[in-house]
């Protein structure tokens, strides 16, 4: 019998430490140690990650340190700093690193055939970006009316809606826009209209922005309000008013925006991971120049403290680690995110791309089927919101659905109170998924308020909490541009170091794919009707039965 690699001996002891009676049992950890909050959290800066409730105990966590170790965690670290190519199904390095170092970071990037100096492109474009937004700021820059702008209109989706969306929201509340945002990304015509309504074209900037400038959705739209504007101002007003974001300098030019308004960057940038990019450009636009700059210096500081701690140290590898321990080991295959902060309303959706398209994959580096689960089902909304919506079935559901609870110690308005009672919720929250409630603290809270025995026989099992659901806390001082672009790399990160565990390419996406291609070919069937023997029997009666619904 040939001995177990250490990589497999890893992910068996794991699954030794899973199939423990105690595997799932969180609260006797604590009645053990009463301390382990400290043994079981890691810190940055202000930016604590607590994951003592969870059922990680020393020889879990061990464990799952073991397993790094033997993935070649530490290597495949060195290869993506070192701008290698760590996407070997495109060839590419994935450098997002480098779009927040500075000029001289000396960050290098592959791609093929190809060495870029990372750093000092990034910086470039930065420069670029930062004067452009002076000049629409300072008014220099102004529509074909002569007005000055102010509505930028960000025209993309995907990683080109979701990043830009999603910070210039957060980033906009304590102090309001500089200028107006509005994101455009589906090709639901409905979408537009109901945006062309508070549209002044006049004093409307449109960005265009596609890293490939081919996606049907964002072109569609781009036509459209193109369209838009040259019919409200002529033709002649459209070069005023539209700008590029792109690594598809070609596709841009074709489109008719000038070079001076086109900012690019390039393939070792994914889409999910480019809001740092020219893709931030809204985000710039709307929150200003030192609140973006600031936004990527929180994440540099996350880049060098992934790059640098310890793993037992290091933030993104623990929360890397003990989502494995929840997914492959506890097989728990849905991974709940609860912002305490209205600005994050939409960090659970940026989030759905950045995990799911990036680790959303079941064939291995090495092409076989991976043997294992890998990434988690993702969802997310904002509390207390989410508290009156899906959270019964975190709390009493048949399956744990481990949850990240995220929040800021001071908030940025001057309702103490209200804060106060938003963050007891979150504690509460996590508290009681912890600690659950049992029959008898049920039956005996019931007798007490003199409810009858027959109706406590048959109300008390259905207020029993099981508890032991696990759940990490991911709290800091206050939400401002560093501390959100902190946080989202804490994530770009967790989801490298999966990636590298599960052995997958986690910044390929070759599965949105094959929708996108029998779009294309469903299209003209749509005004010609399906052709007999090309699809399946539900889609060719879908097609006939929405033809008919249309009298065609
Ligand atoms: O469909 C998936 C995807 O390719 C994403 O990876 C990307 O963020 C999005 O489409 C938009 O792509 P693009 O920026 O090239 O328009």
């Amino acid at each position: 019998m040939t001995p177990a690699s250490p990589l497999q001996a890893a992910w068996t002891r794991i699954a030794d430490l899973a199939a423990r009676p105690s595997a799932h049992h969180i609260r006797p950890l604590f009645a053990a140690d009463p301390t382990r909050a400290s043994r079981f959290s890691a810190s940055f800066e202000d930016l604590t990650l607590d994951f003592s409730k969870s059922s990680i105990d020393s020889a879990v966590l061990t464990a799952l340190l073991d397993l790094a170790a033997a993935a070649g965690l530490k290597g495949f670290r060195e290869r993506l700093f070192a701008g290698a190519v760590v996407n070997p199904t495109e060839g590419r390095a994935a450098m997002h690193m480098a779009l927040r170092s500075p000029r001289d970071g000396g960050m290098r990037a592959a791609l093929p055939g190809v060495i870029d100096d990372a750093s000092v492109l990034a910086a470039n474009e930065r420069d670029k970006m930062q004067a452009f937004v002076a000049r629409v700021h300072s008014g220099e820059l102004r529509g074909a009316t002569g007005q000055s702008f102010d509505t930028v209109l960000n025209i993309g989706i995907g990683g080109s809606d979701l990043g830009p969306r999603m910070v210039t929201e957060a980033l906009t509340v304590v102090n309001g826009p500089k200028l107006r945002a509005r994101f455009l990304s589906n090709v639901d015509g409905h979408a537009f209209k109901a945006l062309a309504r508070e549209l002044d074209p006049a004093r409307t900037l449109v960005l265009v922005a596609s890293k490939t400038f081919t996606t049907l959705e964002t072109m569609t739209n781009a036509r459209a309000a193109r369209a838009w504007l040259a019919a409200a101002l002529g033709e002649a007003a459209v070069g005023a008013h539209f700008g590029a974001l792109s690594t598809n300098l070609q596709a841009t030019a074709a489109f008719g925006i000038a070079p001076d308004r086109v900012f690019g960057f390039r393939d070792w940038v994914g889409g999910r991971y480019s809001v740092w990019s020219s893709i931030g450009l809204p985000v710039a636009l709307a929150a200003g120049w030192e609140t973006f700059q600031a936004f990527l210096d929180g994440a540099r500081a996350m880049d060098r403290h992934f790059q640098t701690a310890p793993f037992a140290e290091n933030l993104p590898v623990l929360l890397a680690l003990v989502g494995i321990w929840h997914v492959n080991a506890l097989d728990l295959r849905t991974q709940g995110v609860l912002a305490y902060d209205e600005r994050l309303r939409r960090f659970p959706a940026y989030l759905q791309q950045l995990e799911m398209e990036s680790n959303g994959k079941s064939t291995g580096l090495d092409g076989q089927p991976v043997p294992y689960l890998t990434c988690p089902v993702l969802f997310g909304e904002p509390g207390t919101d989410a508290q009156h919506s899906f959270m019964q079935l975190v709390h009493q559901g048949t399956q744990a659905v481990p949850i990240d609870f995220i929040f800021a110690a001071v908030p940025d308005h001057d309702r103490p109170e209200a804060h106060r009672i938003l963050i007891a919720n979150a504690l509460a929250q996590a508290e009681a998924l912890l600690r659950g409630k049992s029959r008898g603290e049920v039956e005996a809270e019931m007798r007490a308020k003199g409810v009858s025995a027959a109706d406590i026989a048959a109300i008390a099992p259905h207020r029993v909490f099981t508890g032991d659901r696990p759940t990490n806390t991911i709290l800091f001082q206050r939400l401002d541009a560093y501390a959100l672009g902190r946080l989202i790399a804490l994530y770009e990160h967790k989801v490298a170091v999966q990636g590298c565990l599960w052995n997958i390419d986690s910044f390929d996406q070759w599965g949105v794919e094959l929708g996108k291609v029998l779009a294309g070919g469903i299209l003209p069937e749509l005004s010609s009707g399906a052709t007999p023997g090309a699809h399946d029997g539900s889609t060719e009666a879908l097609i006939g039965r929405f033809r008919a619904l249309r009298g065609e």
